[in-house]
């Protein structure tokens, strides 16, 4: 069966980065074929939105998204995120945002010691802080207000936290919980509720809550202690920075984001990295991971795992840029992972 992936390379370094992982996924020779999909600042700039307003219909027509960044300092964040990212996360309903943290051998440990990292983030990705609902009001004057509201629906919490029980029982089979539950009183007590009866149906997984803060703690004292964490949109967004410091960088993270059918979107953790683009020594190894992950979605776990093991031994070969310890540039980490498969 052909798999129709979209590219969007997007903005700053995404162009860079994903000419990589296309390299590599390339070398693999599947039947794969590429439709690049010019959105992002580039096309704000020429047609006034970040993406054509049948987006959505056009992206349904693929089997996996790959994404570079979205992010132009000529625009304003929230136009460009909400006009691009945010719409196709949320409007394609990819309620679960995947993570994995895991410290390869060769990329340098920011902690004494090289305590393991070998973590699994299970992020929801359509909602809590981060529904875009809000407003704001009295603009300009001294009474002005901008409302954020969270918002936790029961069905958004159970479905995230199920996909996170099932991958933990795969896993180590501990589960943590990020919850804010002391200070919150309303969203994060339902998520608490949630994971509880959901962890009723799991009984083979150990499950803990741990406050958020403490959580963020704990990731730098004590990585290996963790194994999958489930955490609401906001929290695993800032978690998911830390836990790519951990595995060497901004530049090694990789995410998949897959809703209940086979359509995903597969996207390195890091941002367009305005200070370093076009400059040729962005990491394009969280680029390629997440194109492992989108190959393992996609149900060609044997080429994603190939091409993760490649991921693998380039670390282990030290062909690596400047973020993470080596002085080679974007391409050659990529043409060196292409040339092992
Ligand atoms: P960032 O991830 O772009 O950069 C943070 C730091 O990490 C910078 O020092 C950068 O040089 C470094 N970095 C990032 N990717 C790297 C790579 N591949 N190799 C080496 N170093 C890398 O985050 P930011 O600076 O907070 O945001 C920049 C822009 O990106 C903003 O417009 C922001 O909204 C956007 N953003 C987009 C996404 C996304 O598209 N998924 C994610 C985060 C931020
Ligand atoms: C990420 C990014 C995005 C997020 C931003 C750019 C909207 O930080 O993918 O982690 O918060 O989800
Ligand atoms: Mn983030």
């Amino acid at each position: 069966m052909t798999h129709r992936v979209a590219l969007i390379a997007g903005d700053g370094v995404g162009p860079e980065v994903t000419a990589e992982a296309r390299k590599a996924v390339d070398a693999l020779g599947l039947d794969l074929v590429w439709t690049e999909l010019p959105w992002g600042s580039d096309h704000f700039h020429e047609h006034g939105t970040m993406m054509p307003e049948d987006a959505l219909d056009i992206a349904r027509t693929h089997d996996a998204i790959l994404l570079g960044a979205v992010g132009d300092p000529t625009v304003p964040d929230h136009v460009t995120l909400w006009g691009l990212l945010l719409a196709l996360r949320q409007g394609l309903d990819l309620y679960a945002n995947l993570r994995p943290a895991r410290l390869l051998e060769g990329i340098p440990s920011p902690l004494e010691g090289r305590p393991q990292v070998d973590m699994l983030f299970v992020r929801e990705n359509t909602e809590g802080e981060y529904s875009g609902v809000g407003g704001r009001a009295h603009r300009g004057l001294d009474l002005e207000v901008g409302i954020e509201t969270s918002v936790f629906t029961r069905g958004g919490v159970r479905r995230v936290v199920e996909r996170a029980f099932e991958l933990a029982a795969t896993r180590r089979g501990l589960l943590t919980s990020a919850t804010k539950s002391n200070a919150s009183r309303y969203g994060y007590v339902l998520w608490d509720e949630v994971v509880d009866e959901v962890h009723a149906q799991h009984r083979d997984v150990r499950v803990e809550r741990v406050l958020v803060d403490a959580l963020a703690a704990r990731m730098v004292t004590r990585p290996e202690s963790l194994d999958v964490v489930v955490a609401s949109n906001l929290f695993g967004d800032i978690l998911t920075d830390i836990a790519a410091a951990l595995q060497g960088g901004m530049g090694m993270a990789a995410s998949a984001s897959v809703g209940s059918g086979r359509l995903g979107l597969f996207e390195p953790v890091h941002g367009s990295a305005p200070d370093i683009a076009r400059q040729g020594i962005a990491n394009p190894l969280g680029a390629i991971w997440s194109a492992a992950l989108m190959l393992e979605h996609l149900g060609e776990p044997e080429a994603g795992q190939r091409l993760l093991r490649a991921v693998e031994a380039v670390c282990r070969a030290g062909t690596l840029t400047d973020d993470v310890g080596g002085s080679a540039s974007t391409v050659e980490v990529g043409d060196a992972v292409a040339a092992r498969l």
